[in-house]
């Protein structure tokens, strides 16, 4: 019975992303071209540029790589979200602080403004919430407010870098400003299938542009999309098949228990998959260690299919082409 409601869910869903962009667009004639050229795909591509405060950011990026965040823990957010490593650490579960072994993979942070909800489970829906949250949480940097902003304010580099863009200077607030300006600066735009969905359309391969089809017939797109194909929806983990380390329920570490979606089974946000050629290993679990093998594992589960090899290597050629460019650069080549 929910498996039934969550499949009724899930097409329901495919048939509102193919719909809903036409019927936009017959609605608002003055959609700027790019918009116009996109709107019948589920995916849009990341917008060019933005225009945040750069000096905010620039303070936002000093104190993601200050470890006097962590209270005296010697971490930094860079510890587990490393810029030449699609902004996580590679490993299968982050480390927490000792006595907090991590329990879930360190999640990309490119793009991660663009997503509607935040973390494995989805609750928060802010990056401010979740940067008030990150510094005392024990799976990661483990200190506390007070002490952070003490030490701050007792560093005069740091008071004169404040005092320039905050009138109040040092406070929680600010901090967690800053910080968040510099997540949102994080885009990926121009990926080799953001320029085919504006129109080029030799950017992608013939196989990458057969995966594309695959993603849209197979209902991959179902779950994955929206601007950051995933991060905007919670869904179970295993519709058809429950996925290896995945079978204790709801209580699995990550799991957005109590979301109302479906009580018995384990219920997980949506990963984004742009650049996610970049952030093995996958999964909440860091259980799948190829790409290939994490397509496999969501044809067999989420919509009870087992791929031919051909649709597996066309899809990953499809998934391959949202890698996009950090200031400039192909995360290809960083
Ligand atoms: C010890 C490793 C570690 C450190 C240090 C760390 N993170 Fe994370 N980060 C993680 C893990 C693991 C997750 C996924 C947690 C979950 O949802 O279960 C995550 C998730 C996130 C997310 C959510 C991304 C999304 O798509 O929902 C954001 C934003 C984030 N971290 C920002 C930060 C910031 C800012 C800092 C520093 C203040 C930081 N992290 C420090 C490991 C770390
Ligand atoms: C019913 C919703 C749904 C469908 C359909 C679906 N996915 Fe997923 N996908 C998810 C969820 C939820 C996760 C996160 C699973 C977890 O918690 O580990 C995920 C994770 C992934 C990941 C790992 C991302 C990461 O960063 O760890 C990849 C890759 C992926 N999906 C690709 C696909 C492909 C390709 C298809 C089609 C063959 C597909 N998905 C169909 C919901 C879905």
């Amino acid at each position: 019975m929910a498996r039934r409601v969550v499949l009724v869910l899930a097409s329901t869903l495919a048939f509102f992303s193919w719909l809903v962009p036409a019927k936009t667009q017959d609605q608002a004639p003055n959609l700027p071209a790019a918009l116009q050229q996109t709107s019948r795909e589920p995916i849009e591509p990341v917008p060019l540029s933005n225009d945040l405060d750069q000096n905010k950011v620039a303070l936002g990026r000093r104190l993601f790589n200050d470890s006097r965040l962590s209270g005296g823990n010697g971490v930094s957010c860079t510890s587990c979200h490393a810029i030449n490593q699609g902004m996580t650490d590679h490993l299968k579960l982050s480390r927490g602080l000792p006595g907090y072994p991590g329990i879930t993979n360190t999640l990309g942070l490119f793009n991660v403004g663009l997503n509607a909800k935040f973390s494995w489970a989805g609750g928060i829906t802010t990056l401010e919430d979740h940067t008030d949250r990150v510094i005392e949480n024990k799976l990661t940097m483990g200190g506390r407010w007070d002490d952070v902003l003490e030490t701050l304010r007792g560093d005069p580099s740091m008071v004169a870098a404040f005092e320039a863009l905050y009138p109040d200077g040092i406070q929680r607030r600010n901090v967690i400003d800053a910080i968040v300006l510099l997540e949102m600066s994080l885009n990926t735009p121009n990926a080799p299938f953001d320029r085919y969905l504006r129109g080029d359309k030799a950017a992608i391969s013939p196989q990458a542009e057969a995966g594309y089809r695959l993603f849209k017939d197979y209902g991959c797109v179902s779950c994955h999309q929206g601007i950051n194909v995933g991060g905007n929806m919670l869904q179970v983990f295993g519709i058809f098949k429950a996925p290896d380390g995945s079978s204790e329920g709801i209580s699995v570490p990550g799991s957005a228990a109590d979301s109302g979606i479906a009580g018995d089974r384990p219920v997980f946000r949506v990963p984004s998959l742009r650049n996610v050629a970049h952030t093995a290993p996958y999964f909440h679990n860091g259980s799948a260690t190829t790409l290939r093998q994490a397509i496999d594992t969501m044809a067999v589960v989420q919509l009870g299919r087992n791929l031919a090899e051909d649709d597996v290597a066309k899809l990953e050629a499809f998934l391959r082409s949202l890698t996009g460019e950090y200031e400039g650069v192909s995360l290809d080549k960083m």
